[in-house]
């Protein structure tokens, strides 16, 4: 797929954000402003959250909860995580069920860390547009017709 801007980006994440359900970890990769922020805010947006969507890249991670929003949301950003003991102090993944995890830079955690259930890659192109793959975990995809 290929958005051309911020606004086509961002309404993709709020269709997306249609087809998430509790327990789902979402890893999200891409460069230094690829636009994985700006994906998490269309998908925070399809889930109600009306608010500003800021980029998570100091505290790690940000909560969203009802009421605000339909389910709760984990948005992390990895970019600034030292190393796995760190992820894990935070609890992530053992706080994943019952929530969604959104998480930027997802590659930072290694692949043992967490089975996602769908893998989104954002790659900046020559024109300013952006492409991106998705590619959904093989249970997920049969589960969720
Ligand atoms: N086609 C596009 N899709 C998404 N963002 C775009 C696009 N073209 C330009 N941008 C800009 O790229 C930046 C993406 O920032 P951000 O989402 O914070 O990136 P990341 O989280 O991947 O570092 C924003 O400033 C946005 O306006
Ligand atoms: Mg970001």
């Amino acid at each position: 797929m290929n958005f051309r801007s911020e606004e086509e980006l961002r309404s993709f994440g709020k269709q997306l954000a249609k087809q998430l359900r509790g327990g789902d970890w979402v890893s999200i990769n891409g460069p230094l402003g690829a636009g994985k922020t700006v994906l998490c805010s269309g998908i925070l947006q399809g889930l109600g959250f009306c608010g500003e969507v800021a980029s998570p890249s100091y505290a790690i991670v940000h909560l969203y909860e009802p009421p605000e929003l339909s389910i709760a949301v984990a948005h992390a950003d990895l970019y600034r995580l030292d190393n796995v003991s760190e992820l894990e102090e935070l609890g992530l993944a053992e706080e994943r069920a019952g929530r969604i995890t959104l998480v930027e830079w997802a590659e930072r955690a290694g692949s043992d860390y967490a089975i996602p259930s769908l893998c989104i890659s954002i790659e900046p192109q020559a024109d300013g547009s952006r492409n991106v793959q998705m590619k959904m975990e093989e249970n997920e995809a049969a589960n969720r017709t």
